[in-house]
């Protein structure tokens, strides 16, 4: 496991508040990070002007650089098309981060910037990854020793062939000594457009870098209330008994959006909702609440055990795709800007699915996300089978008696269970209770998502990545969704509505 393993991992920590009903126990911080290594690394942002750049990357290194969290020596290189000198660029990550207002002194953000730099050129140009080189070598001169190289894609999936053909030919795929420096890749979703994509862009990184070298990036998997499902399930004695078909009768993962598709209409008229965040967050979050318990705590048993759960979901049977999946497209879509008007890509998606193993055979997991619905909500709700019979009044025999466990992902972040309680009097009434887990506002140890993925790939942790067995047989499941449901009606839905009134049940 490498450094990383001496480090605790985030699902060993508790949250750090919980509320039990009007009972409040005591704080329980998270461990903070240490500093990510005492190499100097170097870390090149390719698509450095772009959205992810701007909105996430810059501002999460710089939260790291505040927080003592990166290495002492360190560089980064913002690798662009733009013709940009190196005060432009500083002058677009002082604005970056700005906009999302983290809290800083005037002299942290000087220092900060003057560790960064800019290389103008085009993806596909061989000379630009000499120029990149050539940088290598006057840092690593400065550094006094072969550094770290951390190069982040932050680039639309159309460039990754030429950037990692490129890598390799300027020799930029390997560490500059076999001794100290590491060269790492991070590659974000999505991971190809099908199998057969996913697969042979699989075989050429696999050509050019070993597998260690390769960090997979699915955001949601560094989500602090993602990776607390697994503390929750696997630290506490009582859920595991009942986390099966034989307590729970269905299970409902959605990812729902208010934003439409904004600035990102190519992108998005190429890739549409499936791809974008079906393929990855709603898979990983399936594997995440039904996975089995992985054993020792280590990056291969939790990426197996991630792995095994997305290739047992069953393909929806071919004809009869229209009873286990629904599409649509929000009205207004195809007057986006980029956007086709004849477009016939997804912008919403629900998917009944079902897993072929003991501990989940029967139990259909809806699968839900859309952009431009009536509210932002990501959650996993889970529903448990009635007692029968009901213990309740005669004039409750209409109703459901279920428990009902919500793990809030965001915008609130925490755990809700639903119970059923007597109601104080006289009469038999009974009512429902939450019992409500809240992560709480603002902890200063908490840790965004992209700082996560940013400090364990500088760690050479790779818990928190997508393996290559998972990016497969996700796509294998998703392929043999997008190959059929041209057969199923894409239904259009309004904007701010909850999405195509069509029911899967
Ligand atoms: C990204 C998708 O991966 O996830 C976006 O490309 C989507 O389309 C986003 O909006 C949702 O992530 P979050 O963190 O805002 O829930």
């Amino acid at each position: 496991m490498g450094i990383a393993s001496k480090r605790p991992r985030a699902w060993d920590l508790t949250g750090d508040r919980c509320n039990v009903g009007m009972m409040e126990k005591n704080e329980i911080p998270l461990m903070p990070l240490g500093r990510a290594s005492s190499v100097p690394t170097i870390v090149v942002i390719l698509g450095a002007t772009g959205d992810l750049s701007r909105k996430k990357l810059i501002p999460s290194l710089f939260d790291l650089y505040i927080r003592k969290h990166l290495p002492e020596g360190f560089r980064i290189i913002g690798f662009s098309r733009g013709m940009l000198s190196d005060e432009d660029f500083r002058n677009f990550m002082h604005k970056s981060i700005d906009a999302q207002s983290v809290d800083h002194k005037q002299r942290d953000m000087d220092d900060f910037l003057g560790h960064a730099f800019y290389l103008q050129g085009d993806f596909d140009d061989l000379n630009a990854y000499g120029k990149l080189s050539g940088s290598f070598l006057a840092a690593d001169k400065d550094f006094g020793r072969c550094s770290n190289k951390l190069l982040y894609l932050a680039v639309p999936p159309k460039y990754y062939e030429s950037i990692f053909q490129n890598l390799a030919s300027a020799y930029l795929s390997s560490p500059c000594s076999d001794e100290t420096g590491w060269t790492r890749v991070l590659v974000e979703k999505p991971f190809g457009r099908d199998i057969d994509t996913a697969r042979s862009l699989d075989r050429m990184l696999g050509h050019l870098f070993r597998e260690e070298q390769i960090f997979r990036i699915d955001h949601y998997l560094a989500r602090e209330t993602l990776q607390n499902i697994l503390t929750f399930r696997f630290s506490n004695t009582i859920f595991e008994p009942v986390w099966n078909n034989k307590y729970i009768e269905k299970i409902e993962i959605r990812l729902l959006e208010k934003i439409g598709v904004e600035m990102r209409g190519a992108f998005y008229e190429d890739i549409g909702a499936l791809r974008d965040v079906g393929q990855n967050h709603l898979l990983q979050m399936l594997a995440i609440i039904t996975m089995d318990h992985p054993g020792p705590l280590g990056v291969d048993s939790i990426r197996r055990e991630r792995a095994k759960i997305i290739s047992s979901l069953i393909p929806p049977p071919v004809n009869a795709i229209k009873d286990s999946v629904v599409r649509g497209q929000y009205i207004g879509f195809t007057g986006e800007k980029d956007v086709h008007a004849d477009s016939a890509t997804e912008t919403y998606f629900r998917i009944k699915a079902y897993l072929d193993n003991d501990r989940w055979r029967g139990v259909p997991f809806y699968l839900e996300s859309g952009k431009a619905l009536k509210e932002k909500k990501t959650e996993i709700a889970v529903y448990f089978k009635e007692i029968e019979p009901c213990f309740c009044p005669g004039s409750h025999k209409e109703r459901r008696h279920q428990n009902i466990f919500t793990f809030k992902i965001q915008p609130d972040e925490g755990i809700s269970i639903r119970f059923w309680a007597r109601q104080p009097g006289l009469g038999e009434e009974i009512e429902t209770r939450d019992f409500a887990f809240n992560y709480g506002e603002g902890s200063k140890l908490r840790t965004d998502a992209y700082e996560r993925v940013l400090y364990d790939c500088i760690q050479g942790d790779q818990t928190l990545f997508v393996s290559t067995d998972e990016v497969t047989a996700a796509w294998e499941y998703i392929t043999s969704i997008l190959n059929n449901w041209v057969r199923t009606e894409l239904h259009k839905y309004q904007k701010g509505s909850g999405g195509p009134e069509v029911s899967l049940e």
